[in-house]
């Protein structure tokens, strides 16, 4: 029977340059994990599915109409015979990340954790739709960065915080606006707006099935569909 011997480093006494090189380490490294090279690829994967994955990223205040166009777009793509899975802001918080909350730092493992899904999700050949508020530049570039620029598509469902307060469709703004809710972006929470995004969405001016069909435009411009 075969042995693997873990070396526990991190319990051994390290001092000085040693520590500091091995707390500089990658964890992976650190951990002693390799990476195992798959027989099968993205590519092959994809092939199989004839399609080509991506990742449709919809960004914007809550209520701005994400999950509704994201939810169209699926359904749209489904009836193409292409092979999707949306991920909803919402849905993984009561599974996976139901461990974490609305501080900044939260936000940002939230966001850091689905980027990785999303990319095991496009690896597997899927299209992929991330429906987040995913609030801050820095994680949204972090995910472009990991799934890389022909992948990632940002997609801004751009609504005024009036809009989205008017809607409310699930009364959340008006627990935020009496102070039962802390940290609620857009009131006490930064949204920073997408500077670049690959479409933007006008969810004050049109309807969801007109933006979807924006979105399946983008997706056979560019040659996804
Ligand atoms: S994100 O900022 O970390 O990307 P995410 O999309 O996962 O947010 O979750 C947003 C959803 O959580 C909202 O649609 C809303 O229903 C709910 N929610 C609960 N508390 C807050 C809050 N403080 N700020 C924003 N959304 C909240």
């Amino acid at each position: 029977m075969e042995t693997e011997a873990y070396i526990e480093e991190d319990r051994q006494p390290q001092v000085g340059a040693a520590r500091l090189a091995s707390e500089h380490r990658d964890p992976a490294e650190r951990n002693n994990l390799t990476w195992h090279e798959m027989k099968l690829h993205r590519l092959q994967r994809a092939e199989q599915k004839l399609q080509r994955p991506c990742v449709l990223w919809f960004t914007g205040l809550s209520g701005a109409g994400k999950s509704t166009v994201a939810n169209l777009v699926e359904q749209r793509l489904f009836e193409h015979g292409r092979h999707t899975y949306l991920l909803d802001g919402d849905n993984v918080r009561h599974g996976l990340n139901k461990d974490l909350g609305f501080s900044d730092d939260h936000r940002v493992e939230n966001i850091r954790r689905v980027s990785e899904v999303a990319n095991l999700m496009a690896d597997a050949g899927l299209i992929t739709l991330v429906s987040f508020i995913s609030p801050f530049r820095s994680e949204r570039r972090m995910a472009r960065e990991l799934l890389g620029a022909e992948v990632f598509i940002e997609v801004y469902v751009d609504a005024p915080l009036a809009l989205c307060e008017a809607r409310d469709p699930k009364g959340i703004y008006k627990l935020a606006r009496a102070g039962k809710i802390r940290n609620f972006t857009g009131i006490d929470s930064d949204y920073e707006i997408p500077e670049r995004a690959d479409i933007v969405l006008d969810s004050a001016a049109q309807d969801p099935a007109r933006l979807a069909d924006q979105v399946m435009n983008h997706l056979k411009r560019w040659e996804y569909i």
